[in-house]
């Protein structure tokens, strides 16, 4: 997380009217995920981001609270004004205190890139302003009173203004109070320039469509299945046994599972993790997590494996791995686990970072077979798999 505290303002409450839909745009789905919930996963995603301002119509508050429930950067949810200029004020007036840049995004720019909004970041610390843009390419004319082509303006000066755009508070605060007044403000730099301040343009390219259209739906889906098959797909397996012993916590998926006996280790022996764990490492051809986490390294001493999980998302990411799936079964003849079988899936999607509907866990007993059966042991089984971008 950077040093300083950038809050994302995310701008959700328009009408749509161009989209001539019954519901509003941000509640569209594009390829099975709402416009709005697409946006805010990717900037809850972002390193940088240290929290996110929603705004959304009046009447989609409490869609809005559901369809983010389970994203904790989102720190509150406040409803937009007649334009987008307003709702960005309105956004804005809640930041908390000690915010020191706001990167505001329109909650339409769905397709927006995790390392597009942190290169915007970034210039914007190191400038106080930068803005997403996208080069011109065609030829662009200049049509006169008289309805008739009457000059060709220079398009290497031309950049269509994007999302996010992101300023300092000190200089976003001075530009809303000074332009108060203002009509036909149409994005947030608008106001930037007109105090003076100079904006640091970022060229992100033309893949962060603004949808608009029901043919931006379509479009986008294209350009999402595209990026899908640019990537390769890989398959790991996990298998790991920790044996039942008298005075230790019994702890599967992150859940610490009331029972009399618990599951021997040097971690918190958590055969469900470790097998998840060792599924994703194979996929991405990493080893295993005795090599990676070795228990003659008294530092993994009663660690929780989650703690552990957190390092391998790390590690396979910054290989260039992201998880589709996971399935898994612990074995297990008592206690019986499908009450905390939600719970786990929700730790493990949070550490993952990825949605609830990528992971499945189960859980089985060998009808008193084998040393899962007579209850010396636990054991688990686990497949992944990744993709990684050719
Ligand atoms: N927006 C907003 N408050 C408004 C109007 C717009 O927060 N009063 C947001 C939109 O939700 C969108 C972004 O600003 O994410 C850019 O606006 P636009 O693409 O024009 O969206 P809509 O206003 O919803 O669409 P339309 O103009 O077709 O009605
Ligand atoms: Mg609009």
């Amino acid at each position: 997380m950077s040093k300083k505290k950038v809050i994302a303002i995310i701008l959700a409450a328009g009408s749509g009217s161009r989209m001539g839909s019954k519901i509003t745009k941000q509640r569209m789905s594009v390829c099975g995920e709402s416009i709005l919930l697409r946006t805010v996963k990717t900037f809850a995603e972002n390193d940088k981001i240290h929290g996110i301002i929603l705004v959304v119509r009046d009447d989609e508050v409490s869609w809005a609270k559901e369809e983010v429930d389970r994203i904790s950067k989102v720190i509150c949810i406040v409803s937009g004004g007649k334009d987008r200029a307003e709702s960005a004020r309105k956004g804005f007036a809640n930041i908390p205190s000690d915010t020191d840049y706001v990167a505001i995004h329109d909650g339409a720019r769905c397709l927006i890139k995790n390392e597009d909004i942190s290169s915007v970041v970034e210039k914007a610390i190191a400038y106080g302003a930068a803005s997403a843009v996208s080069s011109v390419h065609s030829t662009v004319k200049r049509i006169g009173d008289d309805g008739l082509i009457s000059e060709t303006i220079p398009r290497n000066e031309l950049y269509f203004a994007q999302t996010p755009q992101v300023f300092s508070t000190d200089i976003y605060k001075k530009a809303i109070n000074c332009n108060e007044k203002c009509e036909n403000i149409t994005d947030d730099n608008m106001l930037v320039e007109l105090i003076g301040e100079k904006i640091y343009p970022v060229d992100i390219g033309s893949y962060n469509i603004k949808i608009t259209t029901s043919d931006d739906i379509s479009y986008a889906e294209y350009l999402i299945e595209r990026e899908r098959n640019m990537y390769e797909t890989r398959v790991g397996h996990g298998y790991d046994v920790h044996r039942f012993c008298d005075g230790r916590d019994l702890i599967l998926g992150g859940v610490n599972i009331p029972y009399e006996k618990g599951l021997l280790g040097h971690s918190d022996a958590d055969v469900l993790l470790h097998a998840i764990m060792d599924a994703l490492l194979g996929a991405s051809a990493l080893g295993d997590i005795g090599r990676i986490f070795p228990d003659s390294d008294d530092s993994y001493l009663g660690i929780s494996s989650l703690e552990l999980l957190c390092r391998v998302e790390k590690l396979i990411r910054k290989n260039g791995f992201e998880v589709i799936n996971i399935d898994a079964t612990v074995i297990m003849e008592r206690p019986k686990l499908a009450p905390y079988i939600e719970e786990m899936i929700h730790n493990i999607s949070d550490t993952l970072k990825i949605e609830l509907s990528r992971i499945n866990i189960k859980a089985t007993t060998e009808e008193k077979l084998g040393f899962t059966g007579s209850g010396d042991g636990a054991s688990a089984h686990a497949v992944a798999m990744l993709r990684k971008k050719y």
